[in-house]
């Protein structure tokens, strides 16, 4: 490099790096000021290196992408999808459908400090796990596990599901043993196998946590004891997850009447997935790809394991016996592996087992009651490989929230990380996706 160039070089070195300490001094400003806004900014660009101290913690007081502040009723949301006819009026499989009812109406003070909850592992009985642990927003709100693992270090019943959309979904759980997702939230925070709080020693935590105190307060102004209750930190955690709104992927585009979002190859899987020869859209309705309906298909139990019953134990019906939620199918290229089980390692795999013939992995001797949309559709290899072009396409995570980068207790945000200590395959995956996302 001949001198002259080398000064025009160093000069515009020089330019650049004095351009980012100014960036890096307004961003510090920007954080040791909080206001709400600019942490929010600073927190979704660079996730990682973001540390207040938790008595810097300030609610925030904007509603989340997509939800319009209405005052005094709260976070609505707002989408193309409100403009359209009900289910009924469009026939099932449609595009342009209307969404089911949904929660929304929280404050922005009761979703941010939901968010505070769901990244922090003093929620958990030994510090160890948050929400986040087994919804980690990288893996699509799962954790890339055939089955999660809980403070007691070994696995739990089933596979963890996403989180995406939970807002519409009034059954939870795959059992759909929860009526809300208050009531679900006592399911992961009590149970031995999964947080191993109680109910005791999780107020003691929170009451006794200044920083918790502060933002309760600013959250719940009208509460009339000085006491955090454990009614508000359920309605903080479903405030936060009615926020996880995922309905801008690219079928959505193409569903609005935006035809070049979609290649050929993926309306073809579209309509492999609508047609009445495989029947997906019959359960897996948009724009939800849910019917919410509860449905026996067959799938198998990881192997060596018992037959898991599902919604039999829920409703006491024989007839229900295998019977799971029929999941969303939003982000699922993010929420490998598949199923209650977490059996199937990929989407192909999956898609796979609906033409292997109806009930061919139930166990022998089990009485079965099939769901009559189960049959044996015979979809060719290529048709196969359609559906996963068109399940890809299903994928939006641009509502992600910004991850706290401290979360009130001090702990690290999100505690095991199923990150950082998966098996190699999903480990692949998952760096792939920080990659991505920074
Ligand atoms: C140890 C891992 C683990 C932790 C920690 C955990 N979950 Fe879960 N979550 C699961 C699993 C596994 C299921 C499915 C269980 C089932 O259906 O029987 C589930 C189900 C759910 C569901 C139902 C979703 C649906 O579509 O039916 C919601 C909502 C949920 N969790 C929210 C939370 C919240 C909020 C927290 C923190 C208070 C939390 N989870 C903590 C593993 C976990
Ligand atoms: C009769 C209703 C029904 C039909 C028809 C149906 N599914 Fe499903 N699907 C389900 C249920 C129920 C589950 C969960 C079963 C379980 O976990 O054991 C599921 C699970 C899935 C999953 C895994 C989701 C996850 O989060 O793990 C995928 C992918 C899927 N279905 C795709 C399809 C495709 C593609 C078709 C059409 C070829 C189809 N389904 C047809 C009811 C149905």
């Amino acid at each position: 490099m001949s001198s002259g160039r080398s000064t025009v070089f160093l000069t515009l070195f020089a330019a650049f790096c004095a351009g980012l300490a100014a960036l890096l001094a307004s961003a510090w400003e920007a954080t040791s000021h909080t206001t709400p806004l600019a942490s929010e900014t600073l927190a979704l660009d660079s996730q990682a290196t973001v540390a207040w101290a938790p008595q810097d913690i300030v609610l925030s007081a904007q509603c989340p992408p997509g939800f319009e502040n209405t005052g005094a009723e709260g976070c609505k949301l707002r989408n193309f999808y409100q403009f359209y006819d009900s289910l009924q009026d469009r026939g099932v499989g449609g595009t342009q459908t209307a969404l089911p009812a949904h929660r929304d109406g929280f404050s922005p003070e009761e979703i941010d400090l939901g968010r505070y909850l769901f990244f922090d592992p003093a929620l958990s009985g030994d510090g160890s796990h948050s929400c986040a642990s087994c919804h980690h927003p990288a893996l699509g709100f799962s954790d890339g596990r055939d089955r999660s693992i809980g403070v007691a270090g070994h696995p739990v019943k089933r596979s963890s599901p996403t989180l995406w959309n939970v807002a519409f979904l009034d059954q939870l759980f795959w059992d759909v043993r929860a009526g809300s997702l208050e009531e679900q939230a006592e399911g992961p925070l009590y149970s031995p196998e999964e947080m191993g709080n109680t109910r005791e020693h999780l107020l003691a935590t929170l009451n006794g946590n200044e920083t918790y105190r502060r933002l309760f307060r600013q959250a719940f102004p009208q509460g009339e004891l000085d006491e955090i209750s454990l009614g508000q930190v359920y309605r903080a955690l479903a405030a936060f997850q009615t926020s996880l709104i995922s309905l801008n992927s690219r079928y959505d585009r193409y569903a609005h009447g935006y035809h070049a979002a979609l290649n050929q190859q993926e309306i073809e899987g579209m309509n492999v997935f609508r047609s009445f020869v495989a029947r997906c859209a019959e359960c897996h309705t948009p724009p939800l790809f849910t019917n919410q309906q509860v449905a026996v298909i067959g799938a198998p139990e990881p192997e060596g394991l018992p037959l898991d019953i599902g919604a039999e134990a829920t409703w006491g019906a024989a007839k229900m016996k295998g019977g799971f939620k029929v999941p969303t199918l939003r982000n699922i290229e993010k929420t490998a592996p598949y199923m209650h089980s977490g059996r199937f390692a990929t989407l192909r795999e999956t898609v796979e087992f609906y033409t292997k013939g109806r009930g061919h992995a139930v166990p022998e001797g089990v009485d079965m009651h099939i769901h009559w949309h189960i049959w044996e559709p015979k979809l060719t290899d290529a048709e196969l490989d359609r559906l996963v072009d068109f399940l890809m396409t299903l994928t939006d995570e641009t509502f992600s929230p910004p991850i706290p980068g401290v979360v009130p207790s001090g702990l690290a945000p999100i505690g095991v990380s199923p990150l950082h200590n998966n098996a190699p395959a999903t480990a692949d995956r998952a760096t792939a996706t920080e990659g991505a996302a920074s």
